[in-house]
């Protein structure tokens, strides 16, 4: 079996493997690695359940992507993004509007958010439907999971240096 040395971190974790090079990002990160935060939904690139952010804030399928096409890369799953045991904005904001129910597509869902809050960080209602198209839910309705990611907006704009600035706080 063909296989390609590939290093990539993941939530600021180095790591070196020999993957086959027909293995998914998705594989790797859930079987080998048992980062199981990572979510095998369809497998088929139609649900969204997989998705994590690149180099930032780019959201991917890993149920698409070939593990090694991940060599020099910076991965984020949702275990990645609380900072000193606080919780993401976004994460707090899913949990404050009840944005869950059976959680499978939670984590790809904040994932998804993020990237589109990182874009635009005061989306409307359409921008926000709109940027969560490719993430299904079969339990909430979409209704909480909106208001969580505008209620992440205020949360964010409300915390970031320039709005302190003005508000005098800094
Ligand atoms: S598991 Fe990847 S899109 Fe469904
Ligand atoms: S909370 Fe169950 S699929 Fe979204």
């Amino acid at each position: 079996m063909k296989t390609h040395s590939t290093t990539f971190f993941v939530n600021n974790k180095e790591y070196t493997l020999d993957i086959p090079v027909h293995r998914t990002l998705l594989q790797v990160l859930r079987d080998d690695l048992s980062m199981t935060d990572v979510k095998y939904g369809c497998g088929a690139g139609e649900c969204g359940a997989c998705t994590v952010l690149v180099d930032g804030d780019r959201p991917i399928l890993s149920c698409l992507t070939l593990a090694v096409l991940m060599n020099g890369r910076k991965i984020t799953t949702v275990a990645g993004l609380e900072k000193e045991g606080e919780l993401h904005p976004v994460q707090e904001a899913f949990v404050e509007e009840g944005a869950i129910q059976c959680g499978y597509c939670t984590p790809g869902m904040v994932l998804k958010s993020v990237s589109i809050l990182e874009k635009n960080p005061s989306p409307t209602e359409k921008d926000i439907r709109r940027g969560l198209e490719g993430n299904i839910c079969r339990c909430t309705g979409y209704e909480k999971i909106v208001k969580a990611v505008q209620r992440a907006s205020i949360a964010l704009a409300a915390s970031s240096p320039v709005k302190q600035k003005e508000g005098g706080k800094v």
